[in-house]
């Protein structure tokens, strides 16, 4: 099923290549994305960016925005955007304050660490992948309240009724979803007898309606986060899971609580990273990465040039290496952030690299620290008209999650439970391997790679960015502040531009097909790097916002998905 869910990815990323062909995105052009004076959203979908935007005109703040556009999302967008997942947020306020919020679902009180392997030590093929096993215990609206309620400034019934009023008018189907729609209806009807709101054969242009999810919409609004933890949709929903063959009980469900985190943050050659920390893997990557390749000047490189892709492939493959054996929920292991990211042993790092050949993967371990003992996604983009901003990314893991729908509830299941080692040494649906680190116990948050990041230069505002694409992510995040800090590109340019990614394991590039020329590959291959054009037909689906140096929004939305920047 590994094998499955991969071609699920696939499919999907094909399904877009195919709908953006005609686009002819040509990575030279000059191209400018949508300009605001004060405030805009960047998110999968237009309806949710224009309910976002429409928040903030009303006089919201980007939190009030947050709620709007996520819930929106799980609306428009039910591929990924969620209420039956989890994500992540970092803001950055006007005053400079920062920090992160963690909704990351978490494993059942009743999972254990080999719940997915059988007798003989074997996982399961589809068990962490597909169906009511597969799903850890949502977060998304603990996460949307939490935020809202910290910092919200609009009452929240101003914020969902139009939430609930795009279900109930429905929403119309792009060329796009046509497509992941034809290619998912037998895995629906596979895991879902009792049928999905998305079983039929919808064309583009078609409107669909989304009566179920309106109603518990409304219920949330009228009785908030309880009525998802602890009261009438916490009951329907731990039955439903629980008649599906699945361990999420009202108790699970009781406890879960958003987290607010410190987020990761480094220098990077002029500019404040701030980023996702554990249990994501973004911040502390993305630090290991750039802080990697920052002795080596790489705007004097050409964009996408083989210098350039020899050491930020080399630097990728030791940053996933050390993700590998070290990273998972903070709460329950113990990260040595500080070092991992530290000056002294990140340089240390690169020091058997060379632009003669390539390091191959299996030279390659996780560093040496010391441990001191104690113990397929979406991301949006919202700066507003007050000056905050903020980066989400938010998930059912693979595209609509575990394909379970619970129908009274009207909304899809995630399998996170997947980004768990199920074993160590195995990869998951994504090819990246865990270790002891990220193993399941109860209540414990799977590792991620969603790297929500807001960048600062000169102390001030400088880009909200993100993207979805499992381990892609942190790599597609990576290139997209790269191309606009060391390349010049505007924002729309910088997500344009054609991505490779390397993940340590498999020992391969993963270059975006057709985007790189014959010779460039043919010069890779002569030094030892194995190119794959294959296994990623699109590398992220990355959307941001620019502040301009005169001081205006560009937004940044990317032509792989139907992403769209609204804003005024
Ligand atoms: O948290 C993670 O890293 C994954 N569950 C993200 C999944 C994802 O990006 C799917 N998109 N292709």
């Amino acid at each position: 099923m590994k094998k499955l869910l991969f071609i699920f990815c696939f499919a999907f990323i094909l399904i877009n290549c195919k709908n953006n062909s005609e686009k002819n995105v040509n990575p030279k052009t000059k191209t400018i994305g949508l300009i605001t004076e004060k405030a805009m959203v960047v998110s999968a979908r237009v309806e949710a960016s224009k309910i976002g935007s429409a928040i903030l005109q009303k006089g919201g703040n980007a939190f009030d925005a947050m709620a709007a556009t996520e819930l929106a999302l799980a609306v428009a967008y039910p591929y990924a955007g969620n209420i039956g997942g989890g994500g992540f947020m970092v803001y950055r306020l006007n005053s400079g304050e920062i920090g992160a919020l963690d909704y990351r679902e978490k494993a059942p009180l009743a999972a254990t660490k080999d719940m997915y392997v059988d007798k003989n030590g074997n996982v399961i093929p589809d068990k962490s992948t597909v169906g009511a096993m597969a799903v850890g215990v949502p977060g998304t609206i603990a996460g949307v309240f939490a935020s809202h309620k910290r910092f919200g400034i609009l009452p929240i019934e101003d914020i969902i009724q139009p939430v609930i009023d795009l279900a109930r008018k429905g929403v119309v189907v792009t060329a796009k979803q046509e497509a992941r729609l034809e290619y998912f209806q037998p895995y629906f009807n596979q895991v879902n007898p009792h049928g999905t709101v998305l079983d039929g054969s919808w064309k583009e242009n078609d409107t669909i309606k989304y009566p179920a999810l309106a109603n518990t919409l409304k219920a949330l609004m009228k009785n908030g986060k309880d009525e998802f933890y602890k009261g009438e949709t916490a009951k329907i929903l731990a039955e439903f899971i629980q008649s599906q063959g699945g361990i999420i009980t009202e108790e699970d469900l009781s406890r879960y609580e958003a987290k607010w985190r410190k987020p990761i943050t480094f220098e990077y050659n002029g500019l404040k990273i701030i980023s996702m920390s554990p249990p994501s893997s973004g911040g502390i990557c993305l630090a290991q990465i750039m802080t990697m390749i920052e002795p080596y000047k790489v705007s004097e490189f050409e964009h996408n040039s083989l210098e350039y892709i020899q050491v930020i492939t080399e630097a990728e493959r030791r940053a996933y290496a050390d993700r590998s054996y070290y990273l998972g929920d903070p709460d329950f292991v113990n990260i040595p952030v500080e070092s991992l990211i530290s000056q002294a042993y990140v340089t240390d790092r690169m020091q058997d690299f060379s632009f003669e050949n390539a390091t191959p993967s299996n030279k390659v371990s996780h560093g040496k620290v010391d441990i001191i003992e104690s113990n397929e996604t979406t991301h949006y983009s919202i700066v507003d008209q007050f000056g905050n901003a903020i980066a989400v990314t938010t998930t059912l893991n693979s595209g609509f999650g575990s394909k379970l729908y619970c129908p009274e509830l009207g909304f899809f299941l995630n399998n996170e439970m997947d980004d768990f080692s199920s074993k160590p040494g195995v990869p998951n649906v994504y090819g990246l391997i865990g270790a002891q680190a990220n193993s399941i116990l109860p209540e414990k948050r799977m590792l991620s790679s969603m790297t929500p990041t807001i960048v600062e230069k000169d102390g001030e505002l400088l880009m909200s960015v993100g993207t979805p694409g499992g381990s892609t992510i942190i790599t597609s995040v990576l290139q997209t502040i790269l191309n606009v800090h060391e390349h010049n590109m505007s924002m729309q340019e910088a997500v344009n531009a054609a991505r490779f990614h390397h993940q340590w394991l498999p020992d391969e590039i993963r270059m975006e097909p057709g985007r790189f020329s014959k010779e460039l590959i043919r010069q890779l291959e002569t030094k030892g790097y194995i190119i794959n054009e294959e296994r990623s037909p699109v590398i992220g689906i990355v959307d941001g916002i620019l502040v301009t140096d005169d001081g205006k929004l560009e937004g940044g939305a990317d032509w792989r998905g139907d992403d769209t920047a609204i804003g005024f």
